[in-house]
């Protein structure tokens, strides 16, 4: 049975969610699903924007051949060759032999890479181009590394909807919705969205903020994206989202405490300091790196100012798993944040001193001078050495 959304007069949704994949790309936790979109124009030439992932390839054919309707396929434009968008394009060109490819010349590289030896007719466009399916225009945009070399955006001049590829996209499967204004995007959502983002397009801000720039000139009026909704109705919102994360601009002047405990002494610490943020006013929350997934810890980065890093000294080093947290900053450019150091260590704590190398390394952190380290427990000796760590913290965010 077809299951597809229309989004405007003549062009419609066709794309399906995966609810039994349990981790995107084998690393990210997706315990809500996700979605992959796909969306045909039907105009005077039928138009295909970008396939799906091969483990929904059965709905999405039913889909097509259901919006078809016994048409042809004229031409599927190919914004983004990661397979979990193009892994059917062999299935569907067997299937509609004459419809043409249209992608920029990286995207002809990839696909003679993916599909040894497919045949087929194309069409390469470049920044600017633009091809007329009768009432439609689609004006083609280059999108670099957001997040892979080849991908493009396209805007459909007449409609003004942006064919935004990942850019704008969430995790997440839609129950029978479409567009973002059908749910409750801010509490249902948003998490989702910015642990997508943070973790497959963060490291790529610079090149986001100039597709944000081409996308300012833009009269946009909707953004389809491959993954999650659609956004008819204030598109400003995730525009406004992006052009924070992709900036390295925290969300919420707040602190986010991350630590690793091998007998929950240093989850003692944490937690005493978390107190006295909250005693404070101050917005503070709390993860346990060794069980908190690091995508969410991740997303958090993105979302506060502040960040406290509180480690046991393990093997004359950083705990591991903390250790493993703190590459991942570095490679998704987490920068722009004053981070805190709090380390334990029964007779050498030596690891907020690593950690401070391995931030060193970073772009823009700024580390508090003020560091709070224990020998085995918190003493209560140690209370107005903890009260001044908290108090530079939070001076630190005025
Ligand atoms: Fe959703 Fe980069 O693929």
């Amino acid at each position: 049975m077809y299951c597809t959304r229309k989004i405007t007069d003549n062009i419609y949704w066709i794309g399906g969610s995966d609810r039994r994949l349990s981790r995107f790309e084998n690393i990210f936790p997706i315990p809500r699903g996700v979605s992959y979109n796909s969306y045909i124009i039907l105009d005077e030439k039928t138009v295909l924007m970008d396939t799906v992932d091969y483990s929904i390839s059965r709905q999405f054919i039913e889909n097509l051949e259901y919006t078809l309707n016994g048409r042809g396929l004229d031409y599927i434009v190919i914004n983004h060759m990661e397979p979990d968008h193009c892994a059917v394009i062999g299935d569907i060109l067997m299937r509609y032999p004459d419809a043409k490819l249209i992608g920029n010349a990286k995207t002809f590289g990839m696909i003679d890479q993916f599909f040894e030896d497919m045949k087929y007719e194309k069409i390469v466009v470049k920044e600017g181009d633009t091809v007329s399916t009768g009432t439609h225009t689609l004006r083609f945009v280059m999108a670099p590394m957001v997040h892979w070399p080849e991908t493009m955006v396209t805007y459909d001049e007449s409609t003004g909807i942006l064919f935004s590829a990942d850019a704008f996209g969430t995790f997440g499967a839609l129950d029978g919705i479409i567009f973002a204004d059908e749910v409750n995007f801010d509490r249902d959502w948003l998490d989702d969205a910015r642990r997508y983002y943070t973790n497959i397009v963060g490291k790529y801000g610079a090149q986001v903020q100039a597709l944000l720039k081409k996308a300012a000139a833009l009269d946009i009026k909707m953004l389809a994206p491959l993954h999650g909704p659609v956004w008819r109705k204030d598109p400003d919102y995730i525009l406004d989202k992006y052009n924070k994360w992709s900036a390295y601009e925290p969300e919420d002047k707040a602190v986010m405490i991350a630590y690793a405990s091998m007998y929950g002494n240093t989850e003692n610490m944490a937690n005493a300091l978390a107190c006295m943020l909250a005693e404070d006013g101050v917005s503070v929350r709390v993860y346990d790196v060794s069980g908190t997934d690091v995508s969410e810890l991740i997303a958090e980065t993105f979302r506060v100012s502040h960040i406290v890093l509180a480690s046991p000294t393990y093997n004359g080093g950083i705990y591991p798993v903390m250790e493993s947290f703190i590459n991942d900053m570095k490679a998704l450019n987490v920068q722009n944040r004053t981070v805190a150091l709090m380390d334990n260590g029964t007779w050498a704590p030596v690891a907020s001193k690593q950690m401070a190398k391995e931030l060193e390394a970073m772009k823009n952190i700024t580390l508090l001078d003020k560091s709070f380290s224990i020998k085995s427990v918190v003493l209560r000796s140690q209370t107005e050495e903890l009260k001044a760590f908290k108090d530079a913290l939070k001076s630190s965010m005025e």
